[in-house]
């Protein structure tokens, strides 16, 4: 570890979005502290710096990562993330999602660490009432994952109010794609996604991709998203990193390109960018799915000056594919 370089403590640091927030962070001169208790994080996507193995739950081992490397800042990534399972769960999610950032952030005050950025999400609007979504919107999220982040996002108003924490909270769109050099990527497990499922049925690793719904209020009755690539959303933490610098206040963030793609064109670019024929069939409509979401994210843009590299589906849907057949984890 180069002591010179400024260190920030990741959270979530092997999972997919903190990974490449890794990457990013370490190409800006930062040394990446990667804290994560690896239930869902893989030790092989970290590469930039050393890896803590830790619990947000577990203040005392906070505590000691925090004491070792000094972090000026602090990226919390790690949080629970399947909408279906905190439904079923909410407890899980309340307790890992809130407890373990309001643990997080005991420490950071005690340690008088100032600087934190959020991953929150999209979720936290729930059935959209305006298109494209900004900022503005209000937020009643429709379920437990949602109202989690959205918790942390108060959390982090009367923290700054109380102990002069500024923060920074990015609510993402659907993250998407692959590290472009293919060094890390996209790996849930069980898998979810609509990308990585749709990549997994070009390979016959699935035998088909299952639509869920195609009796939307949509152009072709399938869902319609907003798909952001994970390297612009790893671009959009160094960016609220330095802000924090000079910007007081607990603010947040859209993270999206503003374009709306429905499940069927995306299975469509897929079947371009693979040149495989992905069987699909269709199936019933997932419960707590909006039919469409699409995001605002102007204010990121004029405030940050963030631009998104990899803003076409196609390209998104390339680094995602390179990975699927490069990966040997
Ligand atoms: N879909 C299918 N078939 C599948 C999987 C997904 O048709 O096998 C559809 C979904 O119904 C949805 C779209 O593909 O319309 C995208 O689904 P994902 O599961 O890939 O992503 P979500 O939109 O459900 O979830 C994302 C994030 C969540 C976040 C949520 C906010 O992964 O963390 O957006 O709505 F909470």
């Amino acid at each position: 570890m180069n002591s010179n370089q400024k260190r920030i403590l990741v959270t979530g640091g092997a999972g997919y979005i903190g990974s490449h927030a890794c990457k990013a962070l370490a190409a800006a001169g930062y040394t990446p502290i990667t804290y994560d208790n690896l239930v869902y994080g893989h030790p092989w996507a970290v590469k930039w710096g050393p890896l803590e193995k830790g619990d947000i739950l577990d203040r005392t081992r906070l505590d000691e990562v925090i004491t070792t490397y000094r972090p000026e800042a602090v990226m919390h990534f790690a949080a629970y993330a399947y909408v279906g399972e905190s439904v079923e769960n909410p407890g899980k999610y309340y307790r890992n999602n809130v407890t373990g950032a309001l643990t997080l952030l005991e420490v950071m005050r005690d340690h008088r660490i100032d600087k934190f950025i959020f991953s929150s999400t999209c979720a936290t609007y729930g059935v959209p009432k305006e298109m494209p979504i900004s900022e503005d919107h209000s937020q009643f999220p429709i379920n437990p994952y949602g109202n989690s982040k959205l918790m942390v996002e108060q959390i982090l108003k009367d923290f700054h109010l109380a102990h002069g924490i500024r923060s920074i909270s990015l609510r993402y769109f659907n993250a998407a794609g692959a590290d472009a050099d293919s060094e890390i990527g996209e790996k849930h497990d069980p898998e979810t996604h609509l990308i990585p499922l749709i990549l997994d049925a070009a390979t016959g690793k699935r035998s088909h991709i299952t639509i869920f719904g195609d009796d939307y209020d949509t152009p072709d009755g399938t869902c319609i998203r907003d798909y952001i690539h994970v390297t612009d959303i790893a671009a959009a933490h160094i960016l609220a990193l330095e802000k924090l610098g000079s910007q007081d206040g607990a603010c947040a963030y859209n993270l999206g390109n503003g374009k709306g793609f429905s499940v069927k064109e995306v299975i469509d670019t897929a079947r371009k960018v693979t040149e495989c024929d992905i069987p699909t069939q269709i199936g019933l409509r997932r419960a707590g799915d909006p039919p469409r979401l699409v995001g605002d994210s102007t204010r990121i843009r004029n405030e940050l000056g963030w631009e998104p590299v990899f803003s076409d589906l196609t390209s998104i849907i390339e680094t995602a594919w390179k990975w699927h057949n490069n990966r040997d984890t």
